[in-house]
Parts: C-alpha cells; structure tokens; sequence
C-alpha cells in the first residue's frame, strides 16, 4: 500500500502516518476477534470503551493535560465550537475579547457576536494578516470572561510566537497546532480544535476545558450544546464518531513513539526553516508575505515574485507527486502544510522541486 504514496501537502484532512493507514486496513474487517469491525459495533461495548478511554489517556499524557482539565471528544468540527464556547461560557454582563488574525480568528468572533458581548480585541486586518499582535496591542476590556486567540491562522500561514498571560482567561483554537507545541495549561480555559491536521482523521474536535469552568455552565442549553454533559458522561453522552476516536488513538500512538509533543515541536520548527530558508536564499524568487517572526511552523505560505509561474508551478509540482500546494482560494499564493505526519522525505522533496524551478525558472 506504501509504494504510490504522494507527497501531500494538504492543509487538512492531511496527510496520517502510513502506518496508521496499514494498521487500520488491516484491524478493520474483525476488531480483536469480535467477528465484526469496531465502526459496526456499539459504542457502548467493551471493545469501543477501551479505544475511547485510551484516546483520552494519550491526549493527557502527551500534552500534558493537568487533571482540573477535562477532556472532550465532540464533532461538528472547530466551527461549531465558534458557537458553542460563547454559549456556554460567555453571560449576561461579561463580554469576550477576540483577537482577529485571520479568517479564523474572524470567523470565531463573527458566531460569538451573535450569541452575546464579543469585542475585537485586536486586529491585523490593516496589515493584509500578515502578523500576529505584541501582547500588548490587545486591549482587553475589564469586563472580559474570556480572550479567544487562533495560535495558528492556517490560510493566512502566521502563528502565536510564544503564548502570554493576559488579564483575561484566554480560550484557544488551536486547531492547526495542538500536538505540535506545548501548551501552558495555567493560561488557559478551554483550548479545542479539529483533529483532521496534526491528529487524526476529520470528523472529531477535541475540546480541553478546565473543570471549573464546566461547573459554571447554565443548564439551559440544548443538552448537546452544554460541555457539562460530555464532561459528566465522559463524551459518551451520544455516538461518539467511532472511526475518528480509533484512528486518532493510532496516530497518537505514532507521536508518542516518534518524540512526544516535543518532538513534533522540534520536527515542526526545523522543517520549516528549511523552507523558510529556501525562500530567503532564493534572490527574490520566492516570498513569504509574513512576518518573520510569525511564520507557522505548520502551514507554510510563500509566493512565486512573478505570480504568473504560480500555476505552472503548482502543475510541475505535481508532476513529482507533490500534491496540493495551492495557496487557499481566499488568498491564493503557494501553502505547503507540513502537519507531524509529513514525512521529512516529502521536505525534502519540496526543497530539490522549489532549487530545480527557481534554477530553471529564475
Ligand atoms: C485554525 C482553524 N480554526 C477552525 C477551523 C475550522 O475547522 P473545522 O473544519 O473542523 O470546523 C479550521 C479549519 O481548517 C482552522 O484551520
């Protein structure tokens, strides 16, 4: 199965390890013996209990979640967590500070604004996104239950440097991040994010959020809205999406033997500065439209300084199976996304491509 894998780039569902791929393959059809495969069988069996309970464990050891924490496995994606963390923390006479560094940050204040008080803290609409804020651009109101921050903007290709405290609680959606770099827990409430980029297949969010928190949340929600009911039913309060939970649990198990979150870390910031590199040394062939000092170590965004050999870039790309580069359609431009299950192999078969077109090109 291995052998006409491509190098793929893309910014999420992405790129898993192939062997998470070969094992699920081959697990699949007769789940340890039960003559049926684990997406057949209740979630309420033995069998699903053990890989839900083991997903969990894994993402606490491996970020190093303090035990005031809970753990949510959820779905409907990050997006209807830019609706459900105002709904559930956000009341009458507090208000929530957004800072808008992209489409992301954007898109959580704009579904925020309409479930209660939320304010744009900060914003990099006047400099194209191309940065994050200075800690202290963002003006915080006193009346702020929380501060939401996207450590990541993965269309705009800009990252949170290093993390800060606020006067604020902070909430992060680091849905392009988490399992990258570590995450200090005593900032935060909530962080969440969507599994399908650094951990897993799509279909599964991953919520942490500090038990206090989930005591204080109003009862009157739609039971599937509320964090309380996930916390107390250990996120088995409805159908978990099965497959995700399965997968993920793999693909954690892959981090953990191949250097933990610091490992990825690490994998993460020396992968990229080889591109980031490439770009710099490239006499101006190549761009990056972001500030230096926060460029995502993730989602690596760069332009051709003629944008018309974009295209034929991208085309003579995939001709070396070096599939999807395309920048978002919002932005345009070149994005490779090189998430923890990128093989280096596929770094460094970017890097020989971006040498070989600029020389022939240039
Ligand atoms: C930073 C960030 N937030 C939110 C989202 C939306 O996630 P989902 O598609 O899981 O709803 C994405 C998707 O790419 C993202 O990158």
């Amino acid at each position: 199965m291995s052998t006409n894998r491509v190098h793929n780039f893309c910014a999420g569902p992405c790129t898993l390890p192939v062997t998470v791929i070969e094992e699920l393959a081959s697990e699949l059809p007769d789940f340890e013996n039960s003559g049926m495969s684990l997406i057949e069988m209740s979630h309420r069996a033995g069998a699903y209990d053990k890989v839900h309970n083991e997903t969990i464990e894994l993402l606490r050891r491996l970020c190093k979640v303090p035990e005031d924490f809970s753990i949510l496995l959820l779905q409907g994606g990050a997006t209807l967590q830019f609706a459900m963390l105002p709904m559930n923390l956000l009341q009458p006479g507090g208000s929530a500070g957004y800072v808008v560094s992209g489409t992301w940050g954007k898109k959580a204040l704009s579904d925020a604004s309409l479930v209660g008080d939320a304010y744009e803290a900060w914003s990099g609409a006047d400099q194209n996104f191309s940065a994050m804020p200075d800690p202290s651009q963002i003006e915080v109101r006193d009346d702020t239950t929380y501060l939401h921050v996207t450590s990541n903007e993965t269309i705009g290709g800009i990252r949170l440097p290093s993390f800060f405290p606020t006067t604020a609680r902070q909430v992060a959606d680091m849905s392009s991040d988490y399992l990258t770099r570590e995450i200090p827990w005593d900032q935060f409430d909530v962080v969440y994010g969507g599994a399908q980029k650094n951990l897993g297949p799509a279909g599964l969010t991953v919520v942490f959020i500090r038990n206090s928190v989930v005591e204080a949340i109003p009862k009157t929600l739609p039971a599937y809205l509320r964090y309380s009911d996930h916390a107390a039913a250990n996120s088995l309060a409805n159908t978990p999406p099965v497959f995700s939970i399965w997968a993920t649990g793999k693909v954690l198990r892959w981090i953990e033997d191949n250097g933990g979150v610091e490992g990825m870390q690490q994998r993460a910031a020396s992968r990229s500065a080889l591109i980031y590199d490439a770009i710099d040394s490239s006499d101006g062939f190549y761009r990056s439209p972001v500030n230096k000092e926060h460029r995502s170590h993730t989602n690596l965004v760069f332009r051709l300084a003629a944008e018309d050999l974009e295209s034929e870039f991208l085309t003579e790309a995939e001709k070396r199976n070096l599939m999807n580069l395309k920048g978002h359609r919002s932005v345009g431009g070149i994005r490779a996304s090189i998430y923890n299950a990128l093989p280096t192999e596929s770094v460094e078969a970017l890097l020989d491509f971006m040498a070989d077109f600029a020389k022939n090109r240039g």
